[in-house]
């Protein structure tokens, strides 16, 4: 299959991320998502791209801020935009795939119940109330949060992304709220639903020393991996929320309802980071490297696929069907990709001769589209879009 995300195609949202753009807060700062790549209105020639490489499975996200534009007030057209979209894919043969939550949050979100206060819960309880009628009698797979890892490193942690809040403790509240707010998902679209198929698109990156001798740099992958990997997989596998990063972040609780609360765990996988340690706060930097001549991607990742097998391997512990949420490759000039994609399916291919129950691969994109803090300058595409 393949993998959108609302902001990213749609076009014409008003949220978080729209604000942040005009305050010149992303890398290219001029760059507007604006009418993104058109999807709210192509909807129906998008999906038919997409059977047209084969897809059966199609991943999008709901976005919030359509739904809730203002605190409590739900937009009933935009409820029924989604329903209709969610079965014309149905009707098209193509699965949906549904993330409730892809980074974005309506413009109220932060200043009013940002994710470290108890109200997010409450906050996201009415928004997945709203949702779960469009997901009726659809057999859909449902993601409730997209890396959530991610957002918290990017918002919570280095300020780059919004609230743009650079707080250890604020950054492990917020992921304790998040674990709690897929427990939510999961007793409202029970509720609604009765079974619902229900996971999370976790971003795993295959971790090395930056050099290779150096006691602090391993010590730093060793504490790293399970906690950017796996703490979040973890807790909704145990019921136990652990992370240790001493001097960065660390949390150790037990979330009440998390333990065996996902159908499938969710993999979202595409590069390696080499990390070094820093003798002076926030101690980590992080590059990407080439050591084996394969070439940087344009946006400056390593190519790794063996990364990917491992990584498979290693959630072959929580004892579920594996779905590649995500895998996919910025190549503006689309030379590279068909290697990219051979040699990252090869290795899916061995992690199910290993074993490991990989159910589905969704490429991340269908299309070219806006890449947040990059704007318009990646194309992840299968099919090239002429942004003009
Ligand atoms: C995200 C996508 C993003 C892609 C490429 C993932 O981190 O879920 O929204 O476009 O990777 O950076």
């Amino acid at each position: 299959g393949v993998a959108t995300s609302a902001y990213q195609v749609e076009g014409g949202i008003e949220n978080d991320w729209a604000e942040w753009e005009r305050q010149g807060k992303l890398k290219e700062p001029h760059a507007r998502c604006g009418i993104a790549v058109d999807h709210w209105r192509r909807y129906a020639e998008d999906y038919a791209l997409a059977k047209a490489v084969g897809a059966t499975a199609f991943r999008l996200s709901l976005e919030w801020a359509r739904i809730e534009p203002v605190r409590g007030r739900f937009d009933g057209a935009a409820l029924e935009g989604y329903r209709e979209r969610l079965l014309q894919l149905r009707a098209q043969g193509l699965r949906p795939v549904v993330t409730l939550h892809h980074f974005t949050h309506p413009t109220w979100f932060h200043a009013a119940t940002p994710w470290h206060l108890p109200e997010s819960l409450e906050a996201f309880r009415q928004y997945v109330r709203r949702c779960a009628p469009l997901l009726e009698g659809l057999d859909a797979l449902v993601i409730s949060f997209n890396e959530p890892m991610v957002l918290l490193l990017g918002g919570y942690l280095q300020g780059l992304m919004p609230p743009g809040i650079t707080d250890g403790a604020k950054t492990m509240a917020a992921l304790g709220n998040m674990v709690r707010a897929h427990v939510i998902a999961r007793e409202e679209l029970g509720q609604h639903l009765g079974r619902v198929e229900l996971g999370i698109s976790q971003n795993m990156l295959a971790f090395a020393p930056d050099r290779w001798w150096h006691p602090l740099d391993r010590s730093l992958v060793r504490l790293a991996a399970p906690a950017y990997n796996h703490a979040f997989h973890e807790a909704l596998s145990s019921g136990h929320l652990r992370v240790f990063m001493p001097g960065v972040a660390s949390t150790d609780v037990r979330i009440e309802g998390a333990r065996d609360s996902v159908e499938f765990v969710g993999v979202n996988y595409y590069t390696r980071a080499h990390l070094r340690f820093m003798p002076r706060p926030p101690f980590i930097d992080f590059k990407y490297r080439d050591p084996d001549g394969r070439g940087l991607t344009d946006i400056g990742w390593e190519q790794r696929p063996e990364g990917f097998l491992q990584l498979l391997q290693e959630v072959k512990r929580y004892g579920k069907p594996v779905w590649i949420t995500e895998n996919g490759i910025d190549d503006r000039k689309g030379t590279v990709r068909p290697e990219y994609l051979h040699a990252h399916l090869r290795q899916v291919l061995a992690a199910r001769e290993a074993g490991v129950d990989v159910q589905g691969y969704l490429y991340w994109s269908l299309l070219d589209n806006f890449e947040w803090l990059e704007g318009w300058g990646p194309r992840f595409g299968l099919y090239h879009v002429d942004f003009d």
